[in-house]
């Protein structure tokens, strides 16, 4: 270290309540990821840390706030693979995703689950794929912007069914959760932080997990690949991050308390029981989240070419 002196700021840090943006709408799997974090972290901080959910644009509009935000700490953002596909899909960014942004360190990372409404006259993932490659355009499919990861499960699966269907944007899967449980759409593709209670309560059909192995907590759920989409993979992902420039006392500090949140025996138990898991200790540090971030971008960047999905402006 220079030796030089942290300015003074960074050394009374935090000294007033701390915003984080959750960059999709409330009650979905962000939301529910951030509210646990935040939980664990405003006891630590010894400041309020507040979520703020800033939506739209797949989770571009909350990165660009993040990224224009003072890099003082007081303005952290969560966000998930949708950051990396972002790179490619919006060529208009008021942002530099591998630039502007100092990684505090990784999350949790898990599977999506492809569930229904219960009206669908479908019983299993073989019925489902026939289902979506016999009707199409006649199936509404939810996403929570171009770039979401529910997009991305989406496209991902077209690609793989050569099949095109009518996509329902919303701002978060939380919303399109409402609307799938009403029987307003068909069939959503979602982390399964959000999917898990509803489908422990009865309200929606599971069909398959998008992840290589079955979910210990899903375990009659086929994957994907099991269902006969060869290499079908697609893992949600989170880091927090803060704005370019933020102090590195600063960065530590956070990174600290995010570590004491992933040590936590609730937050834990909380992971488990919605089918997520926290990354392992010692492989989840700022240089490990920028390595992450990078490898993204250039990974849905090659993903996004193939399925030939053009950047939306
Ligand atoms: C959400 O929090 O709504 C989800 O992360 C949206 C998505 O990425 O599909």
């Amino acid at each position: 270290f220079t030796g030089l002196a942290a300015p003074a700021a960074a050394q009374s840090y935090p000294d007033r309540p701390i915003t984080l943006i959750v960059p999709f709408a409330a009650g979905g799997p962000s939301d529910v990821l951030g509210r646990l974090l935040v939980q664990s972290m405003s006891q630590t901080l010894g400041q309020a840390v507040v979520i703020e959910n800033v939506g739209g644009a797949g989770g571009t509009t909350g990165a660009a706030r993040t990224a224009r935000a003072a890099p003082d700490g007081y303005t952290l953002l969560i966000h998930h693979l949708a950051l990396a596909a972002g790179a490619t899909l919006y060529p208009n960014l008021t942002y530099d995703t591998l630039k502007d942004f100092e990684p505090i360190g990784l999350v949790n990372q898990g599977p999506f689950v492809m569930v229904s409404k219960l009206e669908l006259p479908t019983r299993n993932i073989a019925e489902l794929l026939a289902h979506l490659k016999a009707n199409g355009r006649n199936v509404s499919l939810a996403h929570a912007g171009v770039g979401s990861g529910a997009h991305l499960c989406n496209m991902l699966l077209q690609s793989a069914l050569k099949v095109k269907v009518n996509e329902i944007p919303y701002r978060g899967t939380g919303p399109a959760m409402n609307d799938l449980i009403a029987g307003q759409i068909d069939v959503l593709c979602d982390q399964t932080t959000n999917s898990m209670p509803q489908i422990q309560g009865n309200r929606i059909r599971p069909y398959a997990v998008t992840s290589t192995e079955r979910v210990t907590q899903l375990p009659n759920l086929p994957t994907l690949q099991e269902a006969g989409l060869p290499g079908f993979e697609i893992t949600i992902w989170h880091a927090l991050y803060a704005p370019r420039g933020t102090p590195a006392p600063v960065l530590a500090r956070l990174n600290a308390a995010l570590e004491v949140a992933l040590k936590d025996r609730q937050v834990l138990a909380r992971f488990a029981d919605l089918g997520t898991t926290a990354y392992p200790e010692g492989r989840r540090g700022p240089a490990e989240a920028r390595a992450q971030l990078e490898r993204e971008v250039a990974k849905w960047a090659q993903v996004i070419r193939e399925a030939g999905v053009s950047a939306s402006n």
